[in-house]
């Protein structure tokens, strides 16, 4: 087998390397990748931490996906689409605690309404912080016109992972039919593109059924699409949801951590100037779970500002840490020795560096 050191001084990583990469299993190996994606890190984003916080603000869905708490299908969710005025007091809290940008983030709509209630709130967002807050949507398959309707509103990034970029696996995963297409999505990341978002995507780790293989390409679809930002995290069972049954396929929550802490560094090693998230999945797995997706390579963090009230109706999956605070979350960051020179950095936008590099 080839020597990880090797592989590690290399200009450019092969499928093959990727896969040794993601397969190790020694404390000492793994150490090496996490020093290497380390060393990238801190030479091409720095050691900061860039906040958005996250605003849950609906979990009314079309889609059905087999993995998440908030499908269509599940009976036992109430579901709420949160007021105007609300959502605007979330932003000011943002605003007036130096986040730098928002998230917004809800369950997919493709209805009229649905359009000029998003649009309006990105407006109206930027009117009370007088343009200074950023805006990254994460409101799932939309048209191109849509798209572009929000971004001339003032929103300027957007999430939407693929999920599993095998085909295979993604209809294992989801229905097969229009409504879940995955060239759709992929399509619709070009779309994104086009229209002058910073792009992020990512995809869930630890599925039932997903190889090291399959990770791999995930890697290497994020690598093909050029991706500014990655939202990445573990897969996590819901009781509610068709996946569920799958569950005795599924590593242990310990592994299932490792090997998500493993992919964020290997990232980061591929792909060296993007923003990456600490995925809140990371902490339904262990507490400190985002504070170690900081230290694997992660640069990105979205506290959530959703009203309490809301949050047990936004289970995507379980043991969400839904009560956690935003500024309980931040004074974590700011206390934990693990974090030592890592350091938050408030009040600016925190765009992907790879943004302003990219040409296509
Ligand atoms: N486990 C982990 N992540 C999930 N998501 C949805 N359901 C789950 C789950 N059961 C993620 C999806 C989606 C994001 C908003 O939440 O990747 O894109
Ligand atoms: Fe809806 Fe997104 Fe959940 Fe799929 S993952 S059911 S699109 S909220």
């Amino acid at each position: 087998m080839p020597d990880i050191t090797h592989i590690l001084e290399k200009e450019s990583l092969s499928r093959e390397d990727l896969i040794r990469l993601l397969s190790v299993q020694n404390q000492n190996e793994r150490d090496l990748i996490f020093q290497k994606a380390m060393e990238v890190r801190a030479e091409l984003v720095g050691n900061e931490i860039y906040l958005r916080g996250l605003i849950e603000f609906s979990n009314i869905c079309e889609k059905n996906c087999f993995y998440c708490g908030i499908r269509a299908g599940n009976k036992n969710v109430e579901r709420y689409c949160i007021e105007e005025e609300e959502v605007l007091r979330c932003a000011e809290y943002a605003f007036e605690n130096n986040y730098g940008s928002v998230v917004i983030q809800s369950g997919e709509r493709t209805d009229q309404e649905f359009i000029e209630i998003i649009s309006n709130l990105v407006q109206k967002i930027k009117m009370l912080s007088k343009g200074k807050l950023g805006i990254t949507l994460s409101c799932g398959d939309q048209t191109k016109e849509t798209y572009k309707r929000w971004f001339d509103s003032g929103a300027h990034r957007y999430l939407l992972r693929f999920e599993a970029s095998d085909p295979e696996l993604y209809y294992k995963i989801h229905p097969n039919n229009k409504k879940h297409f995955l060239l759709n999505r992929l399509n619709s990341l070009q779309y994104l593109k086009e229209t002058g978002y910073q792009v992020g995507s990512g995809m869930m780790i630890g599925l039932p059924g997903q190889t090291i293989g399959n990770l791999v390409d995930d890697l290497l679809m994020l690598k093909t699409l050029n991706v500014d930002m990655v939202g990445m995290g573990p897969y996590i069972e819901h009781k509610d949801t068709p996946l569920f049954e799958s569950r005795d396929q599924l590593l242990p929550k310990k592994e299932r951590l490792e090997l998500s802490l493993l992919t964020i560094s290997v990232l980061r090693i591929l792909m060296p100037d993007i923003n990456i998230a600490a995925a809140t999945a990371l902490d339904s797995l262990v507490d400190d779970g985002r504070l170690q997706a900081i230290r694997a390579g992660a640069n990105v963090l979205m506290p959530n500002l959703t009203p309490l009230k809301y949050r047990e109706n936004y289970f995507l999956y379980e043991n969400k840490p839904y009560l956690t605070e935003a500024d309980d979350l931040i004074r974590k960051i700011n206390e934990s020795d693990m974090l030592n020179g890592y350091k938050i950095k408030l009040g600016e936008w925190g765009d992907s560096r790879h943004f302003a590099r990219r040409v296509n």
